[in-house]
């Protein structure tokens, strides 16, 4: 990758594995200082000590749960102090409890809402008062194509990726007056324990599947370029969803039912996927 983010301090919420590590990883092997920060504190820990080894930077880890205002400023000032100041924040931790809205509990609703937007919004508040007063930074918060086109069966995940994208999309804007940027990444499907069992259609496989070291490219080259504003990965199906998006709503539901796309939750094979839902409910 080069050295392309020489001394660059990030930290990285949901660092432990999948897209946060992947981008812990990558952000390290350009030069960059990193700390992540996870609910799980036993993986978060195992996953610094392994980050370490193989990218020869030494990336410390912390316990945070992103729900809960005190321990997010805890983990801030931690990083802080770790890395003697701090530049760039990685919102990344989400959880996705797919099925239907009608059997969804309270408990998982509010739990999508408190993890995957709520987060965001302390995340993004509490670094850029950081970044403002010194008049420098970047915010990049990981949102979804689902935070752009939604789909059945992923309603309450949704309508929290759809408050990632218009809180990024504004912040983007109020805060390049303080040359704070912030970068809004929206991810296709990325090959996680996240996505398990899950049945995309033909075509999404095809323009529409990633690896989480292909996420973890476009925030380094964001923060390369230190440029802010939205980002599809892959860019192509980004075409896709600019197509969709640009169709009236009546339309790109029926071309989505044709293509499969909304199958791609209630023909899920709930055996594989039981164990994403078991730990996505855990802590
Ligand atoms: N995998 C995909 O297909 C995909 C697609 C689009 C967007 N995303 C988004 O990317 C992000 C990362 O997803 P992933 O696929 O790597 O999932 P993952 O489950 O592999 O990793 C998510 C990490 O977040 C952590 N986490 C959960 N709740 C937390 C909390 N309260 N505080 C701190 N950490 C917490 C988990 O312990 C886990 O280590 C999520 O926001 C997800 O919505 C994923």
């Amino acid at each position: 990758m080069g050295m392309r983010l020489q001394g660059l301090r990030v930290a990285v919420t949901g660092g432990a594995r999948g897209i946060g590590r992947a981008t812990a990883a990558a952000l390290a092997a350009s030069g960059a200082r990193v700390v992540i920060g996870d609910i799980d504190d036993e993986a978060v820990a195992v996953t610094a000590a392994q980050l370490t080894d193989t990218t020869g930077a030494e990336v410390i880890g912390f316990r945070l749960d992103v729900r809960d205002p005190e321990s997010f400023e805890k983990f801030l000032d931690l990083a802080e102090a770790g890395l003697g100041g701090l530049d760039v924040l990685v919102n990344n931790a989400g959880i996705m409890p797919t099925g239907s809205f009608l059997e969804e509990s309270m408990d998982t609703a509010d739990r999508q809402v408190d993890i995957n937007l709520r987060g965001v919004i302390i995340g993004s508040k509490f670094a850029a008062r950081r970044f403002a007063a010194r008049r420098s930074g970047h915010i990049v918060n990981v949102a979804s194509i689902l935070g752009l086109v939604a789909t059945p069966d992923i309603a309450t995940y949704a309508a929290t990726k759809f408050g990632v994208v218009g809180l990024s999309s504004a912040l983007h804007q109020e805060l390049a007056q303080f040359d704070v940027r912030v970068s809004t990444i929206c991810p296709a499907f990325v090959n996680t324990q996240l996505i398990a069992g899950l049945s995309p259609n033909r075509i999404t496989r095809l323009i529409g599947f990633v690896e989480p070291e292909d996420v973890a490219r476009a925030v380094v080259a964001a923060l390369v370029r230190r440029r802010g504003g939205l980002r599809v990965v892959p860019r192509i199906g980004g075409f896709a969803i600019a197509l969709l998006t640009s169709m009236p709503e009546a339309l790109r539901i029926r071309v989505g039912r044709s293509l499969g796309s909304h199958d791609t939750v209630s023909k899920a094979d709930m055996t594989q996927r039981a164990l994403y839902l078991e730990r996505a409910d855990r802590n």
